[in-house]
């Protein structure tokens, strides 16, 4: 059992307890905030963890580490074709870890109910337009209708409540921000906005195009009557929440630019191929399947996790705790698709 000695700790005395955990890189869909047209260098087969490499690293994490919630994403994590299992067994974890997962929704109508009876939680899908022709300029993909299967097979299943992420880039659908909130209003779905990140394997970020929190609230409040949500202690829980007309309905924002929420960072981050990440935006890792496949103990491998954490940095991969806007931020090498949101 962790105790505070043994958890991930780090210098700047947070402890991690979410861990996110990237099934694999690959993905069905091409958003241009994350991946060029054709694609990426997948990583090799070789290097990819086994189911059973990455059920035995959750259970390090969280028999040993003190994790509590584990979240999985990809790329497109419905697209490992072991998903389930893997949800399966880290369900029998003692204690339970909240399980959850991040995804583009286009897989849930085939995969929700098993998902759900493996002890699946909730779902986070990402839906930044409700425009066929708009979901093909951003995705280069024209499946808005397979994401809506997905989002009504996953209520349907009692993933709730269903998660809905939009990123908004300007003169794309930055103009459907009030329309996004409506019709996830209509169906009981929460929707929380999230501020465009340097993340995208072209390195094509730029600072004036990203839609700020304050013009995505300014947007909203064309429509809606916006009041922060009462003692909402943020923690951390990056969304910060208002009440839209009074509530209960809620929309949150992730202001991960704007107002970083470095300082209460309560996550540790595992790679497709089994390197530790003590932050999205990190410019190391620390590589766990060598440990793994060279034999090492379940405890040899929890004190290289610990040590991963122990290094993490006080904002955004860099000293300054002004993370994505201070002077010495640097975009990692990895794009997201093969971090993990
Ligand atoms: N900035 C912000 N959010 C992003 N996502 C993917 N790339 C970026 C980015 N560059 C979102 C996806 C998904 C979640 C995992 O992160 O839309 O909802
Ligand atoms: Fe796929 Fe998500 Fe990247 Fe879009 S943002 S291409 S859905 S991994």
């Amino acid at each position: 059992m962790a105790t505070a000695e043994n958890g991930l700790l780090d210098t700047f005395g947070r402890r991690a307890v979410d861990l996110r955990v990237s099934l694999t890189d690959r993905c069905n869909l091409r958003c241009t905030y994350c991946m060029p047209e054709e694609g990426l260098q997948w990583l090799g087969k070789d290097t990819l963890l086994s189911d059973e490499e990455i059920v035995r690293l959750v259970r390090i994490a969280v028999n040993d580490l003190g994790v509590r919630e584990v979240r999985f994403t990809g790329g497109e994590p419905l697209l490992r074709p072991g998903v389930v299992g893997i949800v399966a067994a880290c369900a029998q974890l003692t204690p339970r870890p909240e399980l959850s997962l991040t995804t583009n929704g286009i897989g849930l109508a085939r995969t929700a109910a098993a998902l759900s009876e493996a002890g699946l939680d909730r779902v986070n899908v990402s839906v930044d337009t409700l425009d066929p022709e708009t979901f093909h300029t951003l995705t280069r993909r024209n499946r808005l209708d397979d994401v809506q299967a997905g989002l009504a097979a996953a209520d349907a299943a009692g993933l709730r409540p269903v998660k809905l992420n939009a990123v908004l880039m300007r003169g794309v659908n930055d103009h459907e921000a009030a329309d996004l909130l409506e019709w996830s209003l209509e169906r009981g779905y929460e929707l929380r906005f999230i501020e465009q990140m340097p993340l995208d394997a072209q390195h094509g970020w730029d600072r004036s195009s990203m839609i700020t929190a304050e013009e995505i609230l300014e947007r909203l409040s064309a429509r809606f009557t916006l009041t922060p949500e009462p003692d909402a202690r943020r923690g951390a829980a990056p969304a910060e929440r208002w009440l839209v007309d009074g509530g209960p309905a809620k929309v949150g924002v992730i202001a991960s630019v704007t107002r970083p929420f470095c300082r209460a960072c309560d996550r540790t981050r595992l790679t497709a191929d089994g390197q530790v990440r003590n932050c999205l935006f990190a410019t190391g890792e620390t590589d766990l399947r060598g440990a793994l496949r060279g034999g090492g103990s379940d405890a040899e491998i929890a004190e290289l996790w610990r040590k991963a954490m122990w290094g993490k940095k006080a904002g955004a991969g860099v000293d300054a705790p002004a993370g994505i806007d201070a002077p010495t931020f640097h975009q990692p090498d990895r794009p997201m698709s093969a971090i993990g949101g």
